[in-house]
């Protein structure tokens, strides 16, 4: 068991858009190094409460502490400043770049020369850099000079990984919105390990997800929103995936076998 304080707490976050209620008074944490997973339906709010988080979208009422103190999180770069890093589900790779050039977006290095200080791309060093955070994940890429859109989706998770972790900021979470999907099996398990691997590196990690099999295999808590509420949130261990489904689906176990 966990009983450690959280990194990360969102309490009472309720968000409209128009008329429509995609968030009411839900309460989610985040403990150090655990992998949560957040789970529901279609149009539970998963990836509404993920863009509070991240910046993206301020809640209507709530707060989110961090390391137990009150922040406001306006943008994604304040996100980002306070550790929290977001993969989503389309990676945003730049197709036409190489593996170094995706690893270095928005974060080129550059060297400067003579006397009116020109600036140039630094390669050599984001050439090892790319180097270095791939080993980091345990992604294994033979050609990082290769465009990322003749990459497998596991090794293209792996770079969009890179790219979150190579970071001078500590990296407090992690969150990737359904990492797994449209993968085959081995890709599937590629990414499952590099899940793995940041855990080991003490990274904490939400998981937004649908599918519980890959869920199950990684998660330390199952945290359910159905309808923009929270129904609950409990260690992996604990619940079994018929549980789950019936908390995602709104269907209690005592409904199913006719009593309750
Ligand atoms: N930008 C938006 N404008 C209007 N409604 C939105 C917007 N984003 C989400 N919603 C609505 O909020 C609810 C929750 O959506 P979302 O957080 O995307 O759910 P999930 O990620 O669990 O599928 C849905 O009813 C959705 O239609
Ligand atoms: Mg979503």
């Amino acid at each position: 068991m966990n009983h450690a304080k959280p990194i990360i707490s969102m309490q009472g976050i309720t968000k409209h858009f128009g008329g429509v209620t995609a968030l009411e008074k839900v309460d989610f944490d985040v403990l150090p190094n655990e992998v949560h997973a957040l789970l529901g339906d279609n149009g539970a709010g998963k990836s509404t409460l993920i863009k509070i988080l991240c910046g993206v979208h301020q809640a209507d009422k709530g707060k989110i502490l961090v390391d137990g103190s009150p922040v406001s999180i306006t943008s994604p770069k304040e996100a980002r400043k306070v550790g929290i890093e977001v993969i989503y589900q389309d990676l945003a790779l730049v197709d036409e770049f190489n593996v170094i050039a995706n690893v270095y977006l928005g974060k080129e290095l550059t060297t400067s020369f003579g006397e009116h200080t020109t600036s140039i791309l630094d390669e050599r060093r984001m050439r090892e850099g790319t180097k270095s955070v791939l080993e980091k994940v345990k992604m294994f890429i033979p050609d990082i000079r290769q465009r990322v859109y003749y990459l497998s989706g596991g090794q293209r998770q792996g770079v969009a990984i890179g790219r979150a972790v190579n970071s001078t900021q500590k990296i407090r979470v992690l969150i990737m919105d359904e990492p797994t999907a449209a993968l085959g099996v081995e890709e599937k398990e590629k990414v499952l390990n590099l899940i793995r691997t940041l855990k080991e590196q003490k990274v904490a990690i939400v998981v937004i997800s649908h599918n519980l099999e890959d869920v199950f295999q990684v998660a330390d808590r199952v945290t359910v929103l159905r309808n923009g509420r929270k129904v609950v949130t409990v260690p992996a261990s604990e619940v079994s995936r018929q549980d789950v489904v019936g908390y995602i689906v709104g269907v209690e176990t005592g409904e199913l076998s006719g009593k309750r």
